[in-house]
């Protein structure tokens, strides 16, 4: 079940649980080595790995990226800005943290221009199809850690935030879920940004869904159409 954290959280709009997000700090670590050392033998040498977390796993978190073979470098901070329900008493929970890092040596000559320290982008409700769903213009700005026209695997993609940014911004996009709801929801988003993007520039998406194997993988690749 997803924690309780997401669903009382007064949302009056009604989005499909999800499971996975209730492990003890221990086994959220074992099990974060186990997926980022499978995307650490997937990843290219230099590529860029991001994670996002609160606070309660920040440190967890660093821990298993380095756990599986990355080199840690850096944290950078998402403002959620005051639209975050506000506790009395308490300070405001209005961040998470990107954690990320890279597979080795991730040379400065590489094609990424100086990125920002942190962001600040409120969660809007027209824009979040997810319980944990993530600004997309938000996911417009991490995604250019990558190099232009690099493939970004978001394994856990959810109603594929990373996956909507990633084609926008002209990167090739591979996404697992195992929800069969956020699944169709993640297709229904990628086709409908694949098919604007289409009309806009003169690109053909080649969309593989791979449905029937026991994880729900969408691979969209981008052809650049002469
Ligand atoms: C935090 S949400 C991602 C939300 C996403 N960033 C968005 O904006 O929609 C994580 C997703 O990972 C999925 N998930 C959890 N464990 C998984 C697994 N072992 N394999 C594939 N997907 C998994 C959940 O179903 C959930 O939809």
């Amino acid at each position: 079940m997803p924690s309780k954290k997401y669903v009382n959280s007064g949302v009056k709009v009604q989005r499909p649980d999800f499971y996975g997000d209730n492990k003890s700090q221990k086994a959220y670590l074992k099990w974060c080595i186990i997926w980022l050392s499978e995307c650490f033998r997937m990843a290219k040498p230099g590529s860029p790995i991001c994670v996002f977390t609160d606070w309660r796993q920040l440190g967890a978190t660093q821990d298993a990226i380095e756990g599986a073979d990355f080199i840690l470098r850096g944290i950078v901070p998402w403002n959620k800005t005051e639209a975050v329900r506000p506790q009395k008493g308490r300070f405001r929970n209005q961040a998470e943290y990107v954690v990320w890092g890279s597979k080795g040596d991730m040379p400065t000559s590489r094609n990424v221009k100086v990125l920002p320290g942190s962001y600040t982008y409120p969660v809007r409700q027209n824009d979040k199809h997810h319980l944990t769903g993530k600004p997309t213009e938000l996911m417009k700005q991490i995604v250019k850690i990558t190099e232009p026209g690099g493939i970004i695997l978001d394994p856990f993609m959810g109603s594929a935030t990373t996956g909507v940014a990633a084609l926008s911004e002209n990167y090739q996009f591979i996404g697992i879920e195992q929800s069969e709801k956020y699944f169709q929801i993640a297709k229904a988003r990628l086709n409908e940004t694949a098919k604007n993007l289409s009309s806009l520039r003169n690109i053909t998406s080649e969309i593989i869904d791979m449905n029937t194997c026991s994880k729900r993988i969408l691979s969209y690749l981008n052809a650049v159409t002469a």
